[in-house]
Order: C-alpha cells, then structure tokens, then sequence
C-alpha cells in the first residue's frame, strides 16, 4: 500500500509500530540527508559528481590512495558538523523504549551512536569512517593523525607501522563485507516482525536482500522513501515522503 498523503502514512505507520513487538530499521544515506551529509545517488548526490574508487584501485595505486584521503577530508566539512536528524532521534526514541533493539545501518556517518543507540547495537554494513583502520593488520588510526601526516608529506597518504596502507573504517566497491555485521544482519533479519527500510534507494547488494530476507521470514515491511525503490510491490507500507516529516512524529520529548 502506497500512502496517499503524509497524515496517511504517519497514521498507518503508528499502528505498524504499535502492533510490532521487534522493529528492526535499516537506514541509508536518505536519513543523514537532513544533517546535510549528501546521498550518493539523488540529484547532485556523490555518486551523480565523482566515481566511487574501486578497492582493488586504491590497493594498487598511492595516487588513489592519496586522492581517497583527499576527498574523505574534504567531507569533513559534512561529517565534522552534522548532528542526528528528525529520522536518527525517532528510532532512538524508540530503542529507549525497547521497541526497536538494534538498527542495521548501511550509513558510514556515525550518527546513529551520536544519537544515542548504543555501538554494540549498530550493525555498520559499510563500516565507519570517523576512524581508519591498517588493511594488512586492522590497527586503529585516528583521522587527526592521519591528517597531519598526509598534510606534512605534502598530500601522500601515509602507510601504516606494518607497512600497511591505512584507510577510513569503510567498505569500498569490491572489498569484502564485514563478516560479523553480515551476520548479525542476518539473524537480527530473521528475527523482526516489522522491517523499516529508511532513506535507501535498495540498489546496492548484499545489503539490499536484507529487506527482502525479511519478508521472507514473515515480517511486515516498510519502506520510507522518497524514491521508488524495486521492494516497494512487495512492501506492506511504502511512505514517499520526506523522512523527518514522517518520522518526526514518533520522537518522544
Ligand atoms: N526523505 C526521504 N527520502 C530521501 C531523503 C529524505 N529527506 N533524502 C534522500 N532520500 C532518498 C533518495 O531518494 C534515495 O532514494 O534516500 C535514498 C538514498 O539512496 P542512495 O543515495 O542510493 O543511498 P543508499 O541507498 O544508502 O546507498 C547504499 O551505496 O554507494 C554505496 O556504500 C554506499 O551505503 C551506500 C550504498
């Protein structure tokens, strides 16, 4: 069922969420949008301005490593400053009140734990990049470090103790998905009587079969989008509204 006005969509929401015992958000960049943090694949989105450096490049080439360094602290002016949205602060509200018990996240902007659901209760599909991380042996490297030592070498990207190339916490194109997160995914799909799937345009795989598995498994599922997204036939609720003033509702004050 499309919902034919936002008073619509709001009510039929409510009771989605009240008749629900474990609702399990996944969110996507359409949450963060608000925040000011861009999406990649609405109208001026990333993804519309510069390509996505595959994993394999930034492995083979200082240059991509130097320009992903580049264009991570050229966001920072995004991420730096943004604070949870209407969309972030609902579903906090409602994991205070136990209704929702972890969001599955495709989001890498760290809002939802500034938000205040609790890190072990996230699962970053895409990683974090608040921090970095060694590629050969997973050390943690603070951006702040990171920084000064791609700005006093003139723009190079440094290489981790080992000898490793140090890159944000994040899951390139081509690189592998986090085992853990997939799987806690996975269960926690498994195991939810209503999926909300929040500002994702449900194009990249494998975090798109989650809605999917979902349903499945006999959850109901809702879709909050202003696009339409290819799950919407198979959806019980899909929202084409704008995500804080359907979600802004339900923050409890
Ligand atoms: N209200 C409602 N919908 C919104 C809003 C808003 N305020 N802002 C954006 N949207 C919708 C857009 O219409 C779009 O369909 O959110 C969706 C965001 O889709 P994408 O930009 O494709 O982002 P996402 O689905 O999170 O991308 C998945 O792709 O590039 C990779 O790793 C990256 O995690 C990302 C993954």
């Amino acid at each position: 069922m499309i919902a034919p006005d936002l008073t619509t969509a709001i009510d039929r929401l409510g009771a989605l969420l009240d008749e629900a015992s474990v609702v399990l958000p996944f969110t996507g960049a359409g949450i963060s949008t608000e925040c000011g943090i861009p999406d990649f694949r609405s109208p001026g989105g990333l993804w519309t301005k510069t390509q996505p450096i595959p994993f394999d490049q930034f492995m083979a080439s200082q240059d991509m490593r130097d320009e992903a360094w580049r264009r991570r602290f050229v966001m920072d002016e995004y991420f730096a400053n943004a604070k949870p949205g209407r969309g972030h602060r609902a579903l906090a509200s409602l994991y205070r009140v136990g209704k929702v018990r972890a969001v599955i996240t495709q989001n890498i902007d760290n809002l939802h734990q500034v938000s205040g659901i609790a890190q072990h209760d996230i699962v970053e599909l895409h990683g974090n990049t608040t921090f970095a991380t060694c590629v050969a042996c997973d050390r943690r490297y603070e951006l702040d470090w990171v920084k000064d030592k791609y700005q006093a070498a003139g723009g190079r990207a440094p290489h981790c103790a080992c000898n490793g190339y140090i890159k944000t916490a994040t899951v390139s194109f081509g690189q592998a998905m986090p085992e853990d997160a997939m799987l806690r995914a996975h269960d926690l799909t498994g195991s939810c009587d209503l999926f909300i799937s929040i500002g994702s345009s449900l194009v990249v795989w494998p975090a798109a079969g989650f809605p999917l598995r979902a349903k499945q498994k006999g959850a109901r599922l809702a879709i909050v989008n202003r696009e339409p997204t290819e799950f919407d036939e198979m959806a019980d609720l899909v929202i084409r509204h704008d995500i804080g003033e359907v979600l802004g509702p339900f923050i409890a004050h």
